[in-house]
């Protein structure tokens, strides 16, 4: 009996385990036989081998192949398993030498033509391989930019069957016509023309823009500063959506982590940017109000589990215009991402995880009519109350920086131009806020003021002694919740870490508090 085994790697959510794939040789009616639980995709995969190999001018072994991909009990799906498999089909019938390709890391899809086509997901499945102890990682051209931001793994990319197995066999590489076009193909989904354009867009935006709303702009330093949740209401046109968009601009570039993790969960849902494979801004999500729980948080099925838009926000922005306009019951999807900062789903056996720590933005008229000017709104007080009603619960109680915008003046709209602050001096001051919570922050695992927990912002990071006796009130009467407590302080820290105090003061509490209750 003929052996020979290669590996690739099961990817569920963004977590990826190593498959051995095996191939054997045996007396018994010809045929390739896939065990070790593949989905369907996977049982396609039988016929794209065949006919890649055979298109890459190899010989089919006639005889009983048996292909085994364990842990059988490991969730496989999608075609990235094709190279492995066709590479230990061949090692087994010792088309190549068996040694030749032992225990090596492949990812990639084959065309039946031979061509090797990248897959998403290659980033964290790369990742995982590295994690594994894997040296060595073979993958399509067109992923081998993506798979070479993992640090500490050897990359190659190879654009077909025919030139890996030159390689393999210790021969120079084919000539092939189309070599240069697969090299620079990414999967289809990966050029994302609609992306690429809003992202050119948000290139040229700045608070400067905005005129007046001096309370909103300074909201979106302070959230930008701590990693605050925002809501902003007002009537139609005094610039919600225009100042929501601009909250990117403050923000700092990605860590390296950071990078690399927002990276992977792109990656898997096919929306990196061609030829730039690292995101390194953080991500701006807005989902339209018609979208679906799935869209919103993730989904779809047990072969093909889905990031959301609160996962592709992860260590970014989820922007939820309109938000009172969200179906029922869509919005509480966002309980578990708020609370645990990841997603999981689970479907039939399988659980896939996603990262997603963001910053939410919500923006909400104050009434169904959207009246351009309060006192033309037509809606009785039971209505418009019933509509941000629509909000609480689960996502007002988390926000910590509410704001009622007005409708910008006149007068503002043609003299505040040169008082608006541009986003390059707004984001100079978050950068330095910043820098300052992460001295404080420095030996523990949190960034931002936002993600400090309650019980330590009783113990190491407590405001001054007397600080916090202006609460005492708002508890006492119901306004302040326990954990709208935390809330207030959270912001207290930040606007401290804004004007470089040493700690909170009676001034920062009441200021955060007025933020928390929405009445400045
Ligand atoms: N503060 C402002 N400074 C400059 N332009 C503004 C301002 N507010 C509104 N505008 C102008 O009005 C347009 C609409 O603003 P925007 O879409 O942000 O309003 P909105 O509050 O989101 O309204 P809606 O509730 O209808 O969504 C903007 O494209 C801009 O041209
Ligand atoms: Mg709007
Ligand atoms: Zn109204």
């Amino acid at each position: 009996m003929a052996l020979a085994r290669t590996r690739a790697v099961a990817l569920l959510g963004v977590d990826g385990q190593i498959v051995d794939v095996e191939a054997a040789i045996t007396n018994g009616v010809p045929g390739l036989h896939l065990v070790g639980l593949p989905d369907t995709a996977l049982s396609e995969a039988r016929d794209r081998v065949r006919a890649a190999i055979f298109n890459s001018g190899e010989v089919w072994p006639n005889r009983h192949v048996t292909v085994s991909l364990f842990p059988a009990s490991l969730p496989k799906r999608g075609s990235g398993f094709d190279l492995a498999i066709s590479i230990a089909v061949l090692g087994a019938s010792e088309v190549l030498p068996p040694d030749a390709c032992a225990g090596q890391v492949m990812i990639g899809e084959l065309g039946l033509d031979g061509r090797i086509r990248p897959v998403s997901g290659v980033l964290p499945a790369v990742l995982a391989a590295a994690d594994s102890g894997a040296e060595t990682v073979i993958v399509a051209s067109g992923n081998a930019a993506e798979a070479s931001l993992v640090p500490g793994v050897r990359v190659i990319g190879v654009p077909s069957l025919r030139a890996l197995l030159a390689r393999l066999r210790d021969l120079p590489p084919p000539q092939e016509a189309d070599e240069g076009t697969a090299a620079a193909a990414g999967p289809a989904s990966h050029s994302d023309g609609l992306a690429s354009r809003s992202r050119a867009r948000r290139g040229e935006l700045d608070l400067a823009d905005v005129r007046g709303q001096a309370e909103g702009r300074k909201i979106l330093e302070i959230s930008a500063a701590g990693g605050h949740h925002v809501c902003f209401m007002g009537p139609p046109g005094c610039g919600k959506t225009m100042l929501a968009e601009r909250l990117p601009t403050l923000l700092p570039d990605l860590d390296r982590g950071a990078a690399l993790e927002v990276s992977a969960i792109h990656s898997v849902a096919g929306t990196l940017p061609a030829g730039q494979p690292l995101i390194t801004r953080p991500p701006f999500q807005a989902p339209h109000h018609t979208a679906s729980r799935a869209a919103l948080v993730g989904g779809g099925s047990a072969r093909m589990i889905q990031p959301g838009a609160a996962s592709l926000a992860h260590r970014g922005i989820l922007f939820l215009d309109e938000s009172p306009e969200f179906a029922g019951g869509v919005l509480d999807g966002l309980r578990q991402p708020l609370e645990e900062g990841e997603v999981v789903i689970a479907r039939s056996g399988a659980t896939a995880r996603f990262p997603a720590r963001f910053t939410m933005l919500l923006a909400a008229n104050p009434c169904p009519c959207a009246a351009p000017k309060t006192r033309d709104c037509s809606c009785a007080p039971s209505v418009r109350r019933r509509y941000l009603a629509r909000l609480s619960g689960p996502l007002l109680d988390r926000v910590d920086l509410k704001s009622r915008l007005k409708e910008v003046t006149r007068a503002e709209l043609r003299y505040d131009l040169e008082l608006a602050e541009s986003s390059k001096v707004v984001a100079e001051r978050v950068l330095t806020a910043r820098e300052r919570t992460r001295a404080r922050l420095a030996d523990t695992p949190w960034r931002t003021n936002a993600e400090i927990p309650g019980r330590e912002l009783r113990r190491r990071f407590a405001p001054q002694p007397r600080a916090l006796a202006t609460l005492d009130r708002p508890l006492a009467d119901g306004r302040l919740s326990a954990r709208g407590l935390d809330r207030v302080v959270r912001v207290a820290w930040t606007l401290t870490d804004l004007t470089g105090k040493e700690r909170p003061t009676a001034d920062e509490i009441n200021q955060a508090l007025g933020l928390w209750e929405g009445r400045a």
